[in-house]
């Protein structure tokens, strides 16, 4: 295991719901560092950006109007093995098979509306944070 960064969001239907704080708690109680965190509205380009690995996805173009629906938080995690422990602490991205626990059996609302992401790999974690964040703003 090593410390590793991974990329987290806290999405609008959890925004929405003023769940930033009790999501905060369920990654910090696992062990996750929150090293650099930002409330954004995301525009329409950062979404498609973000998310053009699903482009011909059917569920592509609702996702992005979801996810700039409201505000959103960006976040940068830390902790030893970051990006297994996040998607642990998430839970699966459907929340009906999510374990007991996770964020998502805890709070989403939807497949869509599934209140967090979290990077997939570590390659990819950097992808993301660097979309959303320079390195002087993250504080390790
Ligand atoms: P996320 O982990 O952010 O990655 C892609 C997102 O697309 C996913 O969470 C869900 O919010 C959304 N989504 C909507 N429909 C689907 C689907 N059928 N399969 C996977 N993701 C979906």
């Amino acid at each position: 295991m090593a410390l590793e960064r991974t990329f987290s969001i806290i999405k609008p239907d959890a925004t929405r719901r003023n769940l930033t704080g009790a999501i905060n708690a369920m990654l910090e109680e696992a062990g996750l560092r929150i090293i650099a965190q930002r409330r954004i509205r995301m525009t329409r380009q950062q979404a498609e950006t973000f998310y053009e690995v699903h482009k011909e996805r059917p569920f592509y173009g609702d996702l992005v109007t979801f996810m700039t629906s409201g505000p959103v938080v960006v976040q940068v995690l830390e902790g030893e093995d970051a990006v297994a422990l996040n998607r642990r602490v998430m839970g699966a991205t459907n929340p009906e098979e999510a374990d007991e626990g996770t964020i998502r059996k805890t709070h989403a609302e939807s497949l869509e509306a599934n209140s967090a992401h979290g990077s997939d790999s570590a390659e990819n974690a950097a992808i993301e944070i660097a979309q959303f964040f320079s390195d002087d703003q993250i504080v390790g």
